[in-house]
């Protein structure tokens, strides 16, 4: 995991719009360990990567997923690029102890600042849980069409609406489906999303290829490792609305999950829905 150095640190406190804590880098590098590897497998079989043409990654964040593309694809030139300078310091600095001469690492506001010549040549993008936390993602791909050359792939994953499958009926899993639907309404990210993308990509003029649930399963990921995610999202979480989320429930949750663990190990199926969806450009 990286290191939040003093320099992101003070780049966060200048800046009260770019949320970063050790929580956030906390979540965003397990989600990626968690189900990075079963997604690539999924966007390879579909077209990624192909023809070996330069990738985009965007809304890279701490280079976690960047990260994970490179393990999958060893020589493959990739452009990361994100708006928040404390992630792209974070993922810099990573750079700089464990060089990579194939990722362009770019600070880039796709909806604000003149798009960077690097991504002019991307052929294929990804968008792993961008889309969200955008005020207005037509505008947003519709932006993103004229930024790269004609037929490009875009491949877009958003969760969908955290309704876990569950067996048995562990309060500590409602729970967190509860928190994560206030945290929704409350921090304003788009509620249901997955679902909704083709739509949307559709009403950007992108040609939808392609559109698939990935089922996130403790079959393929392990349940403690799920359990410990579902924690480190509450912490997160608490950090962001200390009055309505309470340490000491949170507490409850990680005791529940552990007594569940140890008496019935991985016998259970929860299902964590994400959506992936494939388009093209004109
Ligand atoms: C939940 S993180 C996902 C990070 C990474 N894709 C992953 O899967 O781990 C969402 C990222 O989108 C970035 N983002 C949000 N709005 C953006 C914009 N207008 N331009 C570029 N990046 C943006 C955020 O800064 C954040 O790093």
């Amino acid at each position: 995991m990286g290191r939040i150095n003093k320099k992101a640190v003070e780049i966060f406190k200048s800046d009260p719009n770019h949320v970063i804590s050790k929580e956030w880098i906390k979540t965003l590098q397990y989600q990626v360990d968690l189900f990075a590897a079963k997604e690539i497998k999924i966007m390879s079989r579909l077209g990624l990567g192909s023809g070996g043409r330069p990738m985009l990654d965007l809304g890279c964040g701490i280079g976690a997923f960047s990260k994970a593309l490179r393990k999958h694809f060893p020589s493959q030139k990739i452009v990361a690029t994100d708006n928040n300078e404390a992630f792209v310091t974070i993922f810099r600095n990573k750079l700089l102890s464990d060089p990579d001469p194939l990722t362009e690492l770019i600070k880039w506001d796709t909806m604000n600042e003149a798009t960077p010549p690097a991504v002019r040549k991307c052929h294929t993008v990804v968008m792993r849980l961008v889309l969200e936390y955008i005020k207005d993602p037509v505008a947003m791909l519709l932006h993103l069409k004229q930024c790269l050359p004609p037929r490009s792939l875009i491949f877009i994953i958003e969760e969908d609406d955290y309704f876990f499958q569950i067996h048995p009926d562990l309060d500590a899993l409602w729970k967190v489906v509860k928190t994560w639907g206030l945290a929704r309404e409350r921090l304003d990210f788009k509620k249901y999303f997955g679902r909704q993308v083709p739509c949307v990509a559709t009403n950007a003029g992108l040609k939808v290829l392609h559109a698939e649930l990935i089922g996130h399963t403790n079959f393929d990921s392990d349940l403690r490792e799920m359990f410990d995610y579902f924690v480190a999202t509450m912490h997160l979480l608490h950090n962001h609305l200390p009055r309505e989320i309470d340490p000491k429930e949170i507490s409850q949750m990680e005791r529940q999950f552990r007594e569940y663990v140890a008496q019935n190990g991985n016998n259970c199926l929860l299902i964590v829905p994400y959506i992936l969806t494939v388009a093209q450009t004109p």
